[in-house]
């Protein structure tokens, strides 16, 4: 029988031609596709290769009667319905590590653009203005970073940041003790804790019901005057308003965003167009070697599938019991 692969986003070359190296797999991937071009092929598909754009709801999965695997090319699987997904027995995977490296440069790339206002001088100079006095910085040695999420990409940027002698402090409460104090950093048992002693914020956490909007109006509260906010993980950690609220007022001096809690931002997203922010629109794993080895993983994640019957990164572990019982 013939897979039919769905790639409604765009996909690195590299991993579409390991798909098609396999006998029995069909690619669809004309480019990226809208909402309707992906609704209308949905039905055909064995298999989905998604990015960040592709929305796996229950619309979309209302029409997938042959759908078995989705994958999310990236880490984040906060645009797919797993449970959902489960009810339909949809194993989803995703490809965790190929995204690290690059989202932690990024996520250091905006702390370092934030820190000396790289972006607004540049603007300046294009301006035809030699201005030395508007763009005093920040020196980063010493400075505190305060790092909120202490996954992948979380350790990725302690360890570079530690490159540049900064102090450094994590909070993570699904993280063993010992993670961070090999890494030569402590672990605060509270996000308070965190929150009262850094300088600068990274957050680098997974979206849950706990997390969304933990950079709050009271969370804000509690940093330190002149806090610098980065973040590269996902917008919905953020409440916008309280946050643009902190920047207008001062209490955050500056932030640098990479994500927005809806993508792209609505043009009354109170984060947009403020002086004192850094803004790239989700560029985090936009990296030619990053999304190589995105493709590359996402092709092997439905090919190890459906050759191997091995199943690797899968999101939504009791699929199998759905799919056990659906068998019996
Ligand atoms: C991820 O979750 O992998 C990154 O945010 C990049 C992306 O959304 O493609």
């Amino acid at each position: 029988m013939t897979c039919r692969v769905l790639v409604p986003d765009n996909l690195n070359d590299a991993g579409l031609a390991k798909l098609r190296s396999v006998d029995g797999i069909e690619v669809i991937a004309p480019g990226k596709m809208n909402r309707a071009e992906t609704l209308a092929a949905i039905p055909e598909a064995h298999a989905l290769i998604i990015r960040s754009g592709t929305q796996v709801d229950a619309e979309l999965l209302e029409k997938a009667d042959n759908l078995r695997f989705v994958v999310r090319a990236g880490v984040g699987v906060d645009n797919i319905d797993l449970d959902a997904c489960t009810e339909r027995a949809v194993v989803v995977m995703n490809t965790p590590d190929a995204n690290t490296i690059s989202t932690a440069e990024h996520a250091l790339a905006l702390l370092m653009a934030l820190a000396r206002h790289i972006p607004q001088a540049d603007a300046s100079m294009r301006a035809g203005k030699w201005d030395r006095k508007t763009f005093m910085g920040t020196q980063l040695m010493g400075k505190t970073l305060g790092i909120v999420g202490f996954g992948r990409v979380g350790r990725a940027v302690a360890e570079r940041a530690q490159c540049l002698g900064m102090v450094e402090v994590a909070f993570d409460p699904f993280v063993p003790e010992d993670v961070a104090r090999h890494l030569g950093l402590s672990l605060v048992p509270r996000l308070e804790d965190l929150l009262n002693e850094a300088d600068i914020i990274s957050l680098h956490a997974t979206v849950t019901d706990k997390t969304r909007g933990m950079i709050n109006r009271d969370a804000i509260a509690q940093m330190k005057d002149g806090v610098l906010i980065v973040n590269a993980a996902r917008g919905s950690l953020i409440n916008s308003a309280d946050l643009a609220e902190g920047l207008k007022s001062g209490k955050v001096a500056g932030a640098a965003l990479d994500v927005y809690d809806v993508e792209p931002p609505a043009a009354d997203n109170p984060l947009l167009g403020l002086p004192n922010v850094v803004y790239t629109p989700h560029l985090g794993a936009s990296t030619y070697e990053a999304q190589e080895i995105v493709g590359v993983q996402a092709a092997e994640a439905i090919i190890n599938a459906l050759v191997k019957d091995r199943f690797d990164n899968v999101r939504n572990r009791d699929v199998f019991d759905r799919l056990s019982s659906k068998n019996t």
